[in-house]
């Protein structure tokens, strides 16, 4: 049985499924795997939830999945990603709130933008908050994070704005722990 057959009888709210192993975006390049579509109309498919399985993702690396008809970077991020994050000084960050959705009065530190308390798991929206362009990543720009070639926007490990005209961090959308290996969005 697979996971979205597993899942199918208990979870209402999610209609896609997404496995790492399919195809894994590992340089946030502007395409994604966006992995079977589950019966539905259009109306639902806006507003539900999809669970993303994340177990074949390496660290250093990042899947890349189609919601809501946008890309969401799921990055798992090294312990020199995760030290550089977390060491940057607030006030070097243009935009100082954390643009996470189920956070969204907290400053832009690190820890309120990522998944789990020790950081490994960086999910955010991969459009670029100038004019909505992919951005490349996440080793990428001046800040070895994610780069939008389209004006030049670079962005750091934790998907905060730091140089360009982007004017506010990468958005992190409500995103849980469903179990172990997968992640929900929405
Ligand atoms: S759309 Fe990204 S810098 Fe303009």
């Amino acid at each position: 049985m697979s996971h979205a057959e597993d899942h199918s009888g208990t979870r209402r709210d999610f209609l896609y499924y997404a496995t790492a192993g399919a195809g894994a975006v590992t340089a946030g390049a502007a395409i994604w795997p966006l992995v079977n579509q589950m019966n539905a109309t259009a109306d639902v498919r806006a507003l539900s939830s999809i669970l993303v399985d994340v177990s074949d993702v390496e660290v250093g690396t990042q899947l890349t999945v189609k919601w809501r008809g946008k890309p969401v970077f799921i990055r798992r991020r090294t312990a020199d990603d995760i030290e550089r994050a977390r060491a940057t000084p607030l006030a070097d960050l243009p935009d100082q709130m954390s643009r996470n959705a189920q956070n969204p009065e907290a400053d832009a530190s690190d820890e309120n933008r990522t998944l789990d308390d020790a950081g490994e798991w960086l999910v955010m929206m991969g459009v670029c908050t100038h004019l909505g362009c992919v951005p490349l990543g996440g080793n990428s720009g001046d800040f070895e994070g994610w780069f939008c070639p389209c004006h030049g926007s670079h962005y750091d490990i934790s998907g905060r704005i730091r140089k360009g005209p982007a004017p506010t961090n990468l958005p992190v959308p409500k995103n849980m722990f469903f179990d172990d290996n997968t992640i929900q969005l929405g």
